[in-house]
């Protein structure tokens, strides 16, 4: 069962952008698609533990601000070298215009 861990409101997060938390002590983001809809991920990067809330989100896709690697905001899978490996996902919701984490 998650532990629903309320991170910021509706507006403060646009389509194809993200936005970084840190909730006791770990690294997550949450971003939101093109068509709306957010999404919790791991919030460093799989290849070097970059902060991935500096990246930027084309097409729901995450890029890594480091080396480019990049990630499907909707699965976490690791989409283009140099990352290999799967982001850790988080189930999102809304709630009165507030949006939780599910951790
Ligand atoms: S640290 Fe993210 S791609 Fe290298």
């Amino acid at each position: 069962m998650s532990n629903w861990v309320e991170v910021c409101t509706e507006g403060e997060i646009e389509p194809e952008e993200l936005k970084g938390f840190k909730v006791e002590g770990g690294e997550y983001i949450v971003c939101r698609s093109s068509e709306g809809e957010y999404f919790g991920l791991a919030g460093l990067c799989t290849h070097e533990q970059v902060k991935l809330c500096e990246g930027m989100i084309f097409d729901n896709e995450l890029e890594c601000p480091k080396h480019f690697g990049t990630f499907d905001i909707k699965t976490g899978e690791a989409l283009t070298a140099p990352v290999y490996k799967d982001l850790k996902t988080y189930p999102v919701k809304v709630e009165g215009g507030k949006i939780y984490l599910g951790l």
